[in-house]
C-alpha cells in the first residue's frame, strides 16, 4: 500500500499521462514530464512516478477491473480503479465504500475469462494488448507464454563498465564501496547484474564520467555477435545516441573504424558528447546524418554492418511500459515499422559484397524479425548464420528460420526481449 494520500489529484494527474502518451505517441517518462508542468504534485516526485508506471504497465488489468467496478474503462476509471486497489486515504476508502462487494465479484468474472479464453485473460492479467498475446502463442506453449509475458513486465537492471574508460577491477571496487550490489556475467564480466544500491546510481562519479553506464544484457549481445575486431571498417546504419557504437569500440580498444548514421538530427546532436565522454576515439567514428533505406554507399570498403533498427521497443516495455498504451491504440505501428526495417536491410545487402550484417531489433514481435529476415532470405543472395554468442535462443518455432535466428527471452536470459540476426553477403 501507498503511505501517501494521492486522492482525486492523482486521478486527474495519471489519466492525463495516459492521454499524452497516445495523443503524442512518446514514452512515459517524456509524458510523466509534460504531465508535472500541468499539475501541481502533492507527494514526492518519486511516489506519482511509481504509481503511474504501476497504473500504466497494468492498464489492461485495470481497464478490466474499472469496467466491473465502476461501470466505466475510461482513463480516469482506470486511476481510481488502481487507487482503491493499492492506497488507503480517505479517497480510496470513500471509493472502496462505493463498489464494495464487487471487488471479489470482479476477481471472479477474470477467473471466468481464464477458463474460456486463456489468451484473452493473459493479454488482461499482464497488460499486453490481445493480439501481441494471440501472435506470440503461436511460437509457444501457453505456460510459456505466461512466462515470457510476466518477465517481460519485470524490471532488470544491466550496467556496462566502459573499460575505455576505467579498468574494470577498479570500477568493481568502486562501485562495491559506493554500495552498488551486483553480480557479474561470468561469459562477459564486463556487464554487471544490479540486485541493489544505497542512492540513486545516477549521481555516482562513475556514471558521470560515462565509466560506467546502464546498457542492457540484450543491447550488449547485439554487439557482441557483430566480433567486432580491430581493423574492421563497420558501418553502425541506425547508431544514435551511439551506445552500441561505444560498446564497438570498447571492444576493440578504440581500433576499429565506424560510420555512424542516423536519420535523426536531434539523437544525433547528443551522440558526439555522449562518446567523447565515454573515452571513444572520435577520430575513428564518422558520423553521418543519413537515412539508412536510401543511403548510397562510394568508396568505402565496409566489412561489417550493425543495423540496431527502429522499432516498436515492444521487448522494452519493462523500462517503458508506455510502449503497451501506444500499441494497444496503434496497431498498424508494427506494419509501418516492419517495412522500414526491411528497406534499411535491403538497400545495405544490395549495395555490399564481403561483409557481414547482423540485423537486430528490441521487439518481441515477429513481423520485426523472423518476419523482416523470411522476407530478405526469399529476395536476395544471402547466407543466414546462427548468432552464436550469448546462448541465444532460437526464433520462433512457427518461422521456418526459426533456427538460424536468435532471441533474447526475458524469462530465460534476465534481460529485454531482443531479436538478434546474422547474414553474410559474398
Ligand atoms: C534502436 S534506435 C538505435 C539505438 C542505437 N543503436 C544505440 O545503441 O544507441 C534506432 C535508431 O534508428 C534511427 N532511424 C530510424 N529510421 C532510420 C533510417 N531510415 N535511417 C537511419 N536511421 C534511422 C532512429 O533515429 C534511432 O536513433
Amino acid at each position: 500500500m501507498v503511505e501517501f494520500n494521492l486522492g482525486a489529484d492523482f486521478v486527474d494527474f495519471a489519466a492525463d499521462v495516459m492521454y499524452i502518451i497516445e495523443d503524442r505517441l512518446v514514452s512515459m517518462d517524456k509524458a510523466f514530464h509534460y504531465a508535472r508542468l500541468r499539475h501541481r504534485l502533492k507527494a514526492p516526485l518519486r511516489v506519482y512516478y511509481n504509481a503511474v508506471s504501476d497504473v500504466v504497465r497494468n492498464y489492461a488489468y485495470l481497464s478490466f477491473m474499472a469496467k466491473q467496478l465502476l461501470g466505466s474503462s475510461s482513463r480516469k476509471a482506470i486511476a481510481k480503479t488502481w487507487l482503491l486497489l493499492n492506497t488507503n486515504d480517505h479517497y480510496s476508502r470513500r471509493l472502496r465504500k462505493r463498489v464494495r462487494g464487487r471487488v471479489e465479484g470482479a476477481e471472479a468474472r477474470l477467473s471466468e475469462v481464464k477458463d474460456n479464453d486463456p489468451l484473452t485473460y493473459l493479454s488482461i492479467k499482464y497488460s499486453f494488448p490481445r493480439f501481441i498475446v494471440e501472435e506470440l502463442s503461436r511460437g509457444m506453449g501457453l505456460s510459456e507464454l505466461e512466462d515470457y509475458l510476466s518477465s517481460l513486465n519485470r524490471r532488470v537492471t544491466w550496467l556496462r563498465v566502459n573499460t575505455l574508460k576505467v579498468d574494470l577491477d577498479k570500477a568493481i571496487r568502486l562501485l562495491e564501496d559506493e554500495g552498488v550490489e551486483f553480480t557479474q556475467s561470468r561469459l562477459y564480466p564486463f556487464m554487471l547484474l544490479v540486485k541493489g544500491y544505497r542512492r540513486p546510481m545516477g549521481y555516482l562519479r562513475l556514471f558521470k564520467d560515462g565509466a560506467v553506464v546502464p546498457q542492457d544484457l540484450a543491447s550488449a549481445l547485439v554487439v557482441l555477435n557483430l566480433m567486432p575486431e580491430p581493423g574492421d571498417v563497420i558501418i553502425d546504419a541506425c547508431a544514435a545516441p551511439g551506445m552500441k557504437t561505444s560498446l564497438i569500440m570498447q571492444l576493440t580498444d578504440n581500433k576499429a573504424e565506424v560510420i555512424a548514421i542516423d536519420v535523426s538530427k536531434n539523437r544525433l546532436s547528443k551522440m558526439r558528447s555522449i562518446l567523447r565522454r565515454m573515452g571513444v576515439d572520435d577520430s575513428r567514428v564518422h558520423i553521418m546524418r543519413s537515412d539508412s533505406s536510401r543511403l548510397r554507399l562510394t568508396g568505402v570498403n565496409v566489412n561489417k554492418v550493425l543495423i540496431d533498427a527502429p522499432c516498436t521497443s515492444s521487448g522494452a516495455v519493462s523500462k517503458d511500459p508506455g510502449i503497451k498504451l501506444i500499441l494497444a491504440s496503434n496497431p498498424g505501428l508494427v506494419k509501418r515499422q516492419s517495412l522500414v526495417q526491411s528497406s534499411i536491410l535491403l538497400n545495405l545487402i544490395n549495395q555490399l559484397k564481403d561483409a557481414s550484417i547482423v540485423y537486430a531489433t528490441c521487439s518481441i514481435l515477429p513481423e520485426e524479425g523472423e518476419e523482416v529476415i523470411e522476407r530478405i532470405n526469399s529476395s536476395s543472395s544471402v547466407s543466414l548464420v546462427k548468432p552464436s554468442v550469448g546462448d541465444l535462443s532460437n526464433g520462433y518455432v512457427n518461422y521456418p528460420v526459426s533456427s538460424v535466428v536468435g532471441r533474447v527471452m526475458p524469462h530465460i536470459h534476465n534481460a529485454e526481449g531482443f531479436f538478434i540476426s546474422k547474414l553474410t553477403i559474398n
